[in-house]
């Protein structure tokens, strides 16, 4: 997982539980006090289970609660610190396409191919009339996450779709499908 993902939780902990929280959620998750993740690095996927579970605990809260608060928090950041994402994107559904684009951006930064690969191939988009399938295989199986985002983005955007899990790689399935349709245009 890129260390931007990382950086924002502890950013968003620091807020909430203040700098003795984030010292807590790393030495729960076994992670050394001083290790500090960078945006554009690799880190590896098991350790950033362990984060998000120990930040669950310090903050009392469930994995739908802490991503819901994670996931409004991180567009509140990503508007500041990716302002062309949202500018060249008028509505929800034009940055949730693009979703799958702006993160292979981030794999660039990776030397290693089998690393840049892993994060390709976590999102695969199919567009539809109506909407888009998206389909998503991570080991760390956050399907929970991409649904608050997706939310937390139409909240943004003031722009409202129904939001469907077809398939969830927690329930044994090997992708979680998540189907997004908008209304039909002029239905009541
Ligand atoms: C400017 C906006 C965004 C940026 C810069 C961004 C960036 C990133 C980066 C760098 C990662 C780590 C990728 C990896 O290591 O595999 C990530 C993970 C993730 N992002 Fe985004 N993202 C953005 C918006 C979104 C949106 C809108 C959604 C969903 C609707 C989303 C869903 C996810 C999910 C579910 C993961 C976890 C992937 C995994 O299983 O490891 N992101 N994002």
């Amino acid at each position: 997982m890129i260390g931007l993902i990382h950086a924002i939780l502890f950013e968003m902990i620091d807020s909430l539980a203040g700098s003795d929280g984030v010292l807590e959620v790393k030495r729960r998750a076994g992670v050394g006090d001083d290790k500090v993740f960078q945006i554009d690095e690799a880190y590896d996927d098991p350790e950033w289970r362990r984060l998000l579970g120990a930040a669950c605990e310090v903050l009392g809260v469930g994995p739908a609660e802490a991503e819901a608060a994670y996931a409004d928090f991180f567009i509140r950041d990503a508007q500041e610190r990716w302002p062309a994402w949202f500018a060249r994107s008028r509505t929800a559904r034009e940055f949730l396409e693009r979703q799958p684009q702006i993160h292979n951006s981030f794999a660039t930064s990776l030397l290693i191919p089998a690393m840049r690969q892993d994060v390709t191939d976590k999102f695969t988009i199919v567009r539809q009339p109506s909407g888009f399938l998206m389909k998503y295989a991570s080991p760390n199986r956050i399907c929970g996450l991409y649904v608050a985002l997706a939310r937390s983005l139409m909240k943004h955007y003031g722009d409202h779709a129904t939001i469907e899990e077809l398939h969830c790689q927690k329930s044994g399935d090997p992708a979680c499908e998540i189907q997004v349709t908008w209304p039909a245009m002029g239905a009541p």
